[in-house]
């Protein structure tokens, strides 16, 4: 398909909201079919979903893991999209975990996205298993658990899009990103017991002001100075756009930050991490908050256009030994209700009472 505009881009830069949730999914055996079928058919989901509640500013991107791709479309392939690799620094790992789609939905009320959630995972009932699920919220001023404010250095406007989204580099998918996500698990004790001036030389900023740290007293290994890449050869900025969220479970205890970034290629985050996990130059000086921050998940992604998600090319021929899975059966859950085609809110206790 020729198209004599740029190339529409999926919401991958709006504002950071105040409800996010990350999905991600493995694609069953078989369950390729379910998956394209459903991929032109998102934008106007998220639409039936988003009308009901325009204050929401409701939002969804879709990332496709490297091996999925294979599975799904046949002919080219994004140039820069492969498996999230794993690093092993000294003392912290960054681990690869299991993932062929991201689903990031984000609006200012959860309820809008769990709306969204619902009606995607019901269409895929049958063809995927969601392998991590994660429901972040806002914390009072955009701030971490860590309770330090986190997305102040994303680039803005035009400058965000030259970061995020792919160019001449790659025409074929111009329009696209990468992304990367990692969940990181908080020891909030063990933070807690470091002093304030301690917590801002681990992250490079001021805790309540917010203020990076002058050149002369920020630590060479604080989370700022190892993530702040130089510009490129040619000048241009080396920059990722983040819309990390915290979360938390009383139950299991597990409280952390959703890392997820977007770039117009893998390299610049993978650097970053580098950096990160295995000290500026390999020098084994590691970030200082990952001695309170564990990752446990690792996946990485490419973000087709809008225009691409709305007419994806010919399906990739299915491997000799694919088995078919059985069609979706009735679903039980929370959409059942609009599974039933009754088009109603599906909120079962409430109805047939009194009428
Ligand atoms: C900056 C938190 C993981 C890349 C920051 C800042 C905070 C923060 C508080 C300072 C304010 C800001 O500019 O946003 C965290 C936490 C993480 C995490 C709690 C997980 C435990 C990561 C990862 C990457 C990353 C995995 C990249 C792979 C960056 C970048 C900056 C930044 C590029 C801006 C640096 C600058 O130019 O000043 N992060 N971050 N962060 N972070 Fe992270």
């Amino acid at each position: 398909m020729t198209v004599d505009r740029p190339a529409v881009p999926q919401a991958v830069n709006t504002p950071l909201t105040t409800a996010a949730q990350f999905l991600v999914l493995t694609v069953r055996p078989g369950g390729e079919a379910a998956v394209r079928e459903l991929l032109p058919e998102l934008a106007g989901l998220r639409r039936s979903v988003g009308f009901r509640a325009p204050q929401a500013g409701l939002a969804c991107v879709v990332g496709i893991g490297a091996e999925l791709w294979d599975r799904l479309v046949g002919g080219p392939r994004p140039a820069r999209l492969h498996p999230f690799q794993e690093l092993h620094g000294p003392r912290h790992t960054a681990p690869a975990t299991p993932g062929d789609l991201l689903l990031h939905i984000r609006a200012e009320q959860q309820d809008a996205c769990y709306e969204l959630a619902a009606l995607l995972l019901t269409r895929l009932r049958g063809a995927v298993d969601v392998v991590d699920e994660t429901t972040g919220f806002r914390y009072f001023d955009k701030r971490d658990l860590l309770g330090f404010v986190d997305g102040t250095e994303n680039p803005e406007g035009g400058e965000a899009e030259a970061a995020a989204l792919i160019g001449a580099e790659d025409a074929e998918f111009a329009g696209g990103s990468y992304v990367i996500v990692q969940k990181y698990l908080h020891d909030l004790s063990a933070w807690e017991r470091l002093t304030v001036e301690q917590q801002e030389a681990s992250v490079g900023r001021t805790k309540l002001s917010d203020l990076e740290l002058p050149e002369a007293v920020k630590p060479a290994d604080s989370h700022v100075a190892l993530t702040e890449l130089d510009p490129a050869a040619d000048g241009t900025e080396r920059q990722i756009l983040r819309m990390n969220m915290p979360f938390n479970s009383f139950a299991t205890g597990e409280a952390g930050t959703y890392f997820i970034g977007y770039c117009r290629t893998p390299a610049v985050t993978e650097e970053m991490l580098a950096n990160m996990f295995l000290g500026r130059d390999g020098d084994g000086r590691h970030d200082r908050l990952l001695d309170v921050s564990t990752a446990v998940t690792g996946s990485l992604f490419f973000v087709p256009s809008a225009d691409w998600l709305a007419a994806p090319p010919a399906a990739a021929a299915p491997p000799a030994s694919a088995e078919a899975v059985a069609p979706p059966a009735a679903p039980p859950g929370p959409a059942d209700g609009r599974a039933a085609g009754d088009g109603s809110l599906g909120i079962g206790s409430l109805k047939g009472l009194g009428s």
